[in-house]
């Protein structure tokens, strides 16, 4: 039997109501589709620690500025499907953005402080698209826990800041960044690159592993690290710096010296394609 997909708000409802008469515990892992093993290891981590796996399959709207990729972005449902079915979930959630966002649409969830830096500075809509996709769905399925790749680092921190401001009633579980054999952290805008790009895009993870082994190696002035990042970055002449910064891990705020908690993230174009890493202290 293939994998249950529910568009409807009313459908994952029901379906959770009936395993929650059971007593099973339930995990969500929300994505945008087009999944890969970053996902996977996400929905694996979901279906190890629970009972029944929700994944929900929606390019969301809010959360892409006007001149970005919302038309762009992947999809293939069929595909995502198949590839779920496959590591044990149990039920899609892929709603049409009229079902997520009906006529009249006029609440959003908005967060200070933490969005203001690194992709929040350069994306200004995108974070209060997330918050208010992610607390839409946190409503509607109700799950234990719900799973985000470090990856988003920023987001990830920004959906436990929201989780633990707003009260609500669930586990934030965050799992390591998913890299291809050379490097590259996976993600679903990788398809956007030409062979040279896909090429050229290495300098994001060279970069990374260059700013982790200075840290490792005792080096905790910010600037010096994002120095050595920022030349490397440069020295490819199809990368373009978006941003190279050293925040605070729980704030997002800039630190000038390196201590646990901090978070050392990038934001690069590759031609068009922009592409995010990171490494945590
Ligand atoms: O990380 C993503 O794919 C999206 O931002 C999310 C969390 C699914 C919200 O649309």
């Amino acid at each position: 039997m293939s994998i249950q997909i529910a568009a409807t708000v009313e459908e994952v409802r029901s379906k959770v109501k009936e395993w929650r008469k059971e007593g099973l515990s339930v995990g969500l892992v929300p994505t945008m589709g087009y999944l890969h093993e970053g996902h996977g290891s996400l929905i694996a981590k979901s279906v190890e620690q629970n009972d029944r796996t929700v994944v929900s399959v929606f390019v969301n709207p809010t959360q892409f500025g006007p001149n970005e990729d919302l038309e762009a972005y992947p999809r293939d449902l069929e595909r995502d499907a198949a590839f779920c079915q496959s590591l044990g979930a149990d039920l899609i959630f892929h709603p049409e953005p009229q079902e997520m966002y009906r006529p009249g649409f006029c609440t959003h969830v908005n967060m200070d402080i933490l969005t203001e830096t690194l992709c929040g500075a350069s994306r200004p809509v995108h974070f209060g698209g997330v918050c208010t996709v992610c607390s839409k769905l946190f409503n509607i399925v109700g799950p234990d826990r719900a799973y985000f790749g470090q990856k988003d680092a920023q987001q990830l921190a920004i959906i436990r800041r929201m989780v633990e401001d707003m009260n609500m009633d669930l586990e934030i579980v965050g799992c390591p960044i998913v890299r291809e054999e050379d490097g590259l952290a996976k993600s679903s805008r990788n398809t956007y690159l030409s062979e040279e790009e896909r090429k050229a895009a290495l300098v994001l993870s060279k970069s990374i592993f260059l700013g982790q082994k200075m840290v490792e190696e005792g080096e905790t002035q910010a600037a010096a690290v994002k120095k050595a990042m920022t030349d490397l970055i440069k020295a490819e002449p199809l990368a373009r710096i978006d941003y190279v910064e050293a925040v605070n891990g729980l704030t997002m705020q800039p630190i000038e010296t390196i201590s646990s908690p901090a978070l050392i993230a990038i934001a690069v174009y590759i031609g068009k394609t922009r592409l995010i890493d990171n490494f945590i202290v």
